[in-house]
Parts: C-alpha cells; sequence; structure tokens
C-alpha cells in the first residue's frame, strides 16, 4: 500500500521513519516532508493549506492511507475534505477536532460529561474576564480560547498578572482572532504528563505517557515552547494509573464527542495533571505531540500501520503486541534565539557521527538543504532520540548523541528526562 504523510516536522519525520518499516508499505510519501523525511519518503512540494492540489495528489498515486500530523491542517478541516474525495484519513474531523482549536469547546464538553479538569468560565468581553479572575483568585491561568502555537496558555501569578493576559489576549489580539473569547481557569499543581490512546470512532486503544519539557532553559527556566525535549514512559504514570485515565477521561471524551455528533479518529493526546485529586486534563490536543512522537515512536513494538488503519477505518484493533521494557528520551536541537527570533541557513555538522551511536534516531524538524549542504531552517532543528533499556541509559546516549552535533549558535537544554529518573522506579511497557 501507499501512505501519504501531511507536514514536515520532527513528528512527520518519526512517523514516516516507522511507516516505511511496515511490510505493509510499498511506497511512503510525504507533503512537504523535509530532508530527513526524503530518506524514507519521496517529498512533494505541496502545502497543507492546499487541499485541492493533496485531493489531485493522492488520487494520481493511488494513497491508500494519509496521516495528517499538525493540529493547524486538521483544525482547518483538511481530514473533512480529503474523506469527502474518498480518501482514507488518519486524524480527526474539523468537529472533532475542535478539542484542540476551542478551548471553550473542549472545556464545556467536559462540564457537560463530569470530564475531571480545572474549574473555569469563558468569556468574549475582557471585563467580566477580569471580574472572574477575582472570583477565583490568584495563581491563575488565562488561555485564548483558538490555536495559538502553543502560546495561548498564560500563566498568571498575580491578578495583576492576570490583567495584563486578559489586555494581551482580547484588547491587543496578540494571538489574533483566537483571543477573540478566553477561558479562564484555576490553577492546578502537580506532575504533567501527555497521554496518548489511538480512537476509531467510538473505541480507544491506549498508547503510551511521555513527559514533555516546554520552558526554554535548563530547570524549568524561560519562555514556554513547542517542547524542548521528552522522556517516556513516565514512572508515575502505571497501569492502574492508565486505567483511571482510560475510564475517567479518555474513554468518556470519545462517547461524548461521538453522542454530539463528531465521532474521533486519529490520536487523542490529552495533556493530564497528576493532581492530589486524581488526573485531570489541562488540555487535549487533536494530533501526536512533537517531540512526544519522537520519543513513541522509537519505543513502540511491531506495525504501526494496521493500528494508523484501523482508527482511519473506524474499525476494530488488530491484536496488540506488548509494550517493550525500553526507555526513551529526545532533545531537542534548537536555533540559537528560539523561542524568540533566529537565524535559519546555518549549516550543520555531526549528524552521521550522531546516527552511528547504537540506538540513537536523529529525527529532523527544521532542516533544509541549500546547494547540496544540509541547513537549519526553522526554531526546533533537530530531535536527537536514544532508545536504551533504562531512562539513565537513554539520557546519557541520547546526550552523546548531541555533543556529535553542531551548528552556529544551537542550544538545548541538558536536563531532559531528569525529573522521570528522580521519580524512580523501573520504567513499565
Ligand atoms: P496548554 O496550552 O493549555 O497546554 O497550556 C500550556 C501550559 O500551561 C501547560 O503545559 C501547563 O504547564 C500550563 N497550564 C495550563 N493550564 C494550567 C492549569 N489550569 N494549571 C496549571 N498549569 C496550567
Ligand atoms: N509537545 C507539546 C505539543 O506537541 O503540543
Amino acid at each position: 500500500m501507499k501512505v501519504l504523510i501531511i507536514g514536515g516536522g520532527g513528528r512527520e519525520h518519526a512517523l514516516a521513519w516507522k511507516i516505511a518499516q511496515s511490510p505493509l508499505v510499498d511506497a511512503v510519501f510525504a507533503a512537504p516532508g523535509n530532508p530527513g523525511i526524503a530518506r524514507h519518503a519521496a517529498c512533494v512540494d505541496i502545502r497543507a493549506d492546499a487541499p485541492d492540489d493533496l485531493v489531485a495528489f493522492a488520487r494520481r498515486e493511488r494513497i491508500d492511507l494519509t496521516v495528517i500530523g499538525p493540529e493547524v491542517p486538521l483544525v482547518a478541516g483538511l481530514a473533512d475534505r480529503l474523506a469527502a474525495a474518498g480518501l482514507i484519513i488518519f486524524g480527526p474531523s474539523a468537529r472533532a477536532a475542535a478539542i484542540e482549536g476551542s478551548k471553550v469547546f473542549a472545556k464545556d464538553l467536559m462540564l457537560r460529561h463530569g470530564i475531571p479538569t480545572a474549574r473555569f468560565s469563558s468569556f468574549d468581553e475582557p471585563r467580566r474576564a477580569r471580574r472572574y479572575c477575582r472570583d477565583v483568585g490568584a495563581p491563575l491561568v488565562v488561555k485564548a480560547d483558538g490555536l495559538a502555537a502553543g502560546k495561548g496558555a498564560i500563566v498568571c501569578r498575580t491578578l495583576e498578572e492576570a490583567d495584563a493576559a486578559v489586555a494581551e489576549c482580547m484588547e491587543h489580539r496578540a494571538f489574533g482572532p483566537s483571543g477573540a473569547r478566553v477561558v479562564v481557569e484555576e490553577f492546578m499543581v502537580g506532575q504533567e504528563v501527555s497521554f496518548f490512546a489511538l480512537a476509531n470512532g467510538d473505541d480507544a486503544l491506549p498508547l503510551a505517557a511521555a513527559e514533555d519539557h516546554k520552558a526554554v532553559f535548563d530547570g524549568d527556566r524561560g519562555p514556554n515552547t513547542g517542547g524542548m525535549g521528552c522522556y517516556s514512559p513516565v514512572a508515575v504514570f502505571d497501569d492502574a494509573l492508565e486505567k483511571r485515565v482510560m475510564e475517567t477521561i479518555v474513554r468518556p471524551t470519545l462517547t461524548a464527542l461521538a453522542r454530539e455528533g463528531a465521532p474521533y479518529r486519529g490520536v487523542l493526546y490529552a495533556g493530564l495533571m497528576l493532581t492530589v485529586e486524581g488526573p485531570r486534563v489541562v488540555e487535549f490536543n487533536c494530533r501526536f505531540g512533537d517531540p512526544e512522537c519522537q520519543a513513541l515512536v522509537v519505543r513502540a513494538p511491531g506495525d504501526v500501520v494496521p493500528l494508523l488503519l484501523a482508527a482511519a477505518r473506524g474499525e476494530a484493533w488488530p491484536p496488540a503486541h506488548p509494550w517493550p521494557q525500553v526507555a526513551s528520551v529526545c532533545v531537542c536541537v534548537a536555533s540559537g534565539g528560539y523561542p524568540g527570533q533566529y537565524a535559519t541557513g546555518l549549516p550543520i555538522r555531526g549528524i552521521e557521527a550522531a546516527e552511528s551511536r547504537p540506538g540513537v534516531h536523529v529525527f529532523h524538524a527544521g532542516t533544509a538543504t541549500r546547494e547540496g549542504r544540509l541547513v537549519t531552517a526553522g526554531g526546533r532543528v533537530l530531535g536527537v532520540t536514544a532508545v536504551t533499556e533504562n531512562l539513565e541509559g537513554a539520557i546519557a546516549t541520547a546526550y552523546a548523541a548531541v555533543r556529535e552535533i553542531s551548528f552556529e549558535g544551537m542550544h538545548y537544554r541538558t536536563d531532559i528526562g531528569r525529573r522521570g529518573e528522580r521519580s524512580a522506579a523501573p520504567p513499565r511497557r
């Protein structure tokens, strides 16, 4: 069969690498892909916001399965457009993707169906939002309703910061129309975990958990990024906790969406806070995490394509393979200045040496080829990923590989995975 992957970041490179290994797959295409993806797939220069071109390409190549990586095209309805043209799509419809595309929709759904999350209210009028901030009290969180490239949630330690956040979203429109409405919610305390489950419209299949490191600098200092690295599995997220999350969060959410006319097919990413009262939802995303996907695929057992197909077609799950007892770490190597402004076009060295180390995979996030040379082309440039028998080994291997790589201004966190080491206990699954 032939598979088309839409997207061109580290997540899509990891998916392409895994999908290309499937014995069911004869050819992989990526639109637009990147130089790393080009090692596993034929890259075609079509953008995710050109659905007619994607349909024409998929028909011409007789694509059997299309996997949509990023949230922006999903929320914009790309899965609907391609499905209407008769294609089989891994990724939710626009109505189901609203679980990520609108915080107000997601929070109202959780409230209606008793799914544990932070207490909240939503507003389209700044004066009323500010008044509610006083009811909640600081610390609290102000969130732009729509997509904001991971920057739309503002944690406020004081009411002054909350007032400024409301102004930023609603009056200054720092996130454009995404900030026309805001959610104001209570601040939750606990360990954050990203949990992934596949969904085929009415049933869910748990995958695994990972812990992301969102702040740009060591010790969780500095501004938030798309994610500077992660590790998987997460020791505290044991079988009992996974079962509880499936029963109290994932399955009720999928049932709620189906009942409201928006059955969910694809991967559901539950951003969770493990509070003293139990796991509660921070946010839902309608896709794999980036870089969580990189840490997941290198651990994932067997062939993923039958799973993706079952989700896409709304069919029963094939027999599950147990996850091996291994741990993985992905360290994101970023451009100098990221998540602020950064230069691009800088030559990258050392990837081959990094990848010659056993257990290491270097996934490309923001790279390009210029005059035959690999250069930087984004904020997060590479996801250096290692898989070994335990977390300590994965951390050591990933950082040894990172040290082989160099480009001008490159920076990365040096403490990815350390939180997992502190929470002790051997890895599960
Ligand atoms: P979000 O975009 O909703 O995932 O929020 C980004 C980050 O803000 C999360 O990863 C959390 O670290 C933090 N955050 C969001 N909502 C809350 C909350 N209610 N309580 C504590 N932290 C939060
Ligand atoms: N790593 C966080 C995200 O993908 O949203």
